[in-house]
């Protein structure tokens, strides 16, 4: 028993590890993308294991207001580009991928 135990703690290492490098500013998508980027509400879409380039070119498009949807181009603004590649390369690079 102990060792199924010990096997599943093992497994979720690589979940616990990227959840440990989060980027801070991903705090503010937890409740709308789920914690990794598995949105599970519908209206939401799924950013894990999105191509970073994607989610970059999404991003900056909120941000200087080409893409238009109220909620994101708010919090589009509060993003410096460095964010927007950092939030990227995590969302886009979550444990399991396939690349
Ligand atoms: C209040 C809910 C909410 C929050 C908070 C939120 N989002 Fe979104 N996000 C949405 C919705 C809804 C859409 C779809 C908008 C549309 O139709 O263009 C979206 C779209 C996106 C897209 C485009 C995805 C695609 O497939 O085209 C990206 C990238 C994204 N969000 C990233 C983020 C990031 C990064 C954060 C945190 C900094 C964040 N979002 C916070 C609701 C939210």
């Amino acid at each position: 028993m102990s060792r199924v135990l010990f096997l599943l703690l093992l497994a979720a290492c690589p979940w616990v590890y990227a959840q440990s490098k989060a980027p801070p500013k991903s705090g503010q998508c937890t409740a709308c993308h789920g914690v990794d980027g598995q949105s599970r509400i519908p209206a939401n879409p799924i950013l894990r294991c999105q191509h970073e380039a994607y989610l970059v070119t999404a991003l900056q498009a909120y941000r200087n207001g080409n893409r238009k949807h109220p909620v994101m181009n708010n919090i589009a603004n509060t993003l410096q580009p460095k964010d927007i590649n950092t939030l990227a390369a995590w969302y886009a690079n979550q444990p399991g991928c396939r690349k």
